[in-house]
């Protein structure tokens, strides 16, 4: 497969949890120990990433929810082919600001059939290391409400609430790890690098 010795992380969580804001940080503290890393994210920035912002993120056009997680799998496919796994085969750490589990939580909320969507994730290569910043749905409204209009019916309490639950199974299945994200940031911060560090000194002394 070419993996080699990259590692993939991934940062997820409800609209507003404070995850990109985090996924920055855990990049310059990892930089500051003297590791490779990148940052990306997902929706990404290219051509499917494009249409998902376009055309349903920003404007809601009401596609059906098997076309828009469809469109999801297909940027995610695409993003590992151009960016993460030259990355990865590179040595690099890479931190994704979401990845599978956003589908899984989110499409799954939506009332997709969750096995469906790992299915048409299948080719997506499983993360390393998956963070889950737990917040509650208010707070995370909240948050964004402060910052910007709500963009979409992914934002309502109520889906949000969907969200978390299946956030919350994926803890339970040991998919994520889970920290507390209403702590104070910089508490966070310290709990996410600690979970990270111990799975490179874990990695470094058993291998993948
Ligand atoms: P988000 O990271 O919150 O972007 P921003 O903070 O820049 O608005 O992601 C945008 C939305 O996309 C978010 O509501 C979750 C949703 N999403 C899915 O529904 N499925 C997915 O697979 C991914 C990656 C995101």
């Amino acid at each position: 497969m070419g993996r080699v010795s990259g590692v993939l992380i991934c940062i997820e969580g409800i609209d507003g949890c404070g995850k990109t804001t985090h996924a920055r940080r855990l990049v310059r503290s990892i930089r500051k120990m003297g590791f490779k890393v990148v940052y990306t994210t997902e929706p990404t920035d290219g051509l499917y990433g494009r249409i998902i912002k376009q055309r349903i993120l920003d404007a809601d056009e009401g596609i059906q929810d098997a076309v828009v997680a469809l469109l999801f799998a297909v940027d995610r496919l695409d993003h590992l082919e151009k960016e993460i796994k030259p990355l990865l085969r590179k040595g690099m750490i890479v931190i994704c600001d979401r990845y599978l589990h956003s589908s899984i939580a989110y499409q799954g909320a939506a009332g997709l059939d969750i096995e469906w969507v790992r299915t048409i994730n299948r080719y997506a290569v499983a993360p390393d290391l998956a963070v889950y910043i737990d917040v509650f749905p208010e707070i995370g409204l909240k948050r964004i409400a402060g910052g910007r209009r709500l963009k979409s019916s992914m934002e309502s309490l109520e889906n949000l609430e969907a969200v978390r639950a299946i956030y919350h199974r994926l803890v339970e299945s040991n998919e994520l790890i889970s920290i507390d994200g209403t702590a104070p940031f910089e508490v966070v911060a310290e709990r996410i690098l600690k979970a990270v560090r111990e799975y490179l000194t874990e990695r470094r002394q058993h291998g993948p």
